[in-house]
């Protein structure tokens, strides 16, 4: 079970999430189309119960660990953002997102994704984050870009996109070493 203290940034702050941010709002952000389509989430309907299980299963896992974006100028609960290791191959998986998308388009996920990696080279010995992509997720992939991250591999038609439509997946990772390079592990 993973324990950390708030990640302060200049837009953002990470804090864990406990269930005390399970709120009708976040309910909400899951189940908008324009803010889900990118996400597993939408293939069911999503509740206070499956949002408060969800926050519960993490927080108990020994390899997950769930941040939430506290937008720093409203003091504002506007995302989430979740980290999943593999102790014995040093990699780390991540997902986020942004619910309120009055948020959107201010480069807050670059910082959030930024202080979220910081604290897992600190805390842990990953060498790897990895992130993956629809293909056609182009809001995403510009942050990933901006945040660092390489793109590694497309496999083509890899998910299922609507209906019968298929998408690309992308993977794109992200090493420590360029990491540490960047200074942002020092502040
Ligand atoms: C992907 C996401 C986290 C990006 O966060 P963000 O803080 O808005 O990212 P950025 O500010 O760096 O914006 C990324 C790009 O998307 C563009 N963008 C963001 N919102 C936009 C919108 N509503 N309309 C058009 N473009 C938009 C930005 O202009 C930017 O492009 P630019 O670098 O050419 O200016 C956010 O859009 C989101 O949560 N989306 C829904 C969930 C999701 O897709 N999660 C990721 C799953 S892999």
């Amino acid at each position: 079970m993973f324990t950390t203290d708030v990640l302060t940034g200049k837009k953002v702050t990470l804090k864990m999430c406990g269930t005390e941010y399970a709120t009708e709002e976040y309910v909400n952000w899951l189940n908008d189309p324009q803010v889900n389509r990118f996400l597993w989430v939408r293939y069911e309907r999503q509740t206070l119960e499956k949002i408060t299980d969800y926050i519960n299963e993490i927080r108990e896992s020994e390899d997950k660990i769930i941040f939430a974006m506290i937008e720093s100028s409203q003091n504002k609960h506007i995302g989430n953002i979740q980290l999943t290791f593999n102790k014995i191959h040093k990699y780390c998986n991540f997902g986020y997102f942004i619910g309120d998308k009055n948020f959107w388009g201010q480069e807050i996920a670059v910082e959030a994704i930024h202080l979220a990696i910081k604290w897992a080279f600190e805390t842990t010995d990953t060498v790897r984050i990895n992130g993956s992509l629809y293909s056609r997720n182009v809001f995403s992939l510009k942050t990933l870009l901006k945040a660092g991250f390489h793109k590694e591999a497309v496999l083509k038609d890899y998910l299922t996109w609507k209906d019968d439509a298929r998408d690309d997946m992308v993977l794109m990772y992200l090493f420590r070493e360029e990491f540490e390079k960047t200074g942002l592990l020092e502040h």
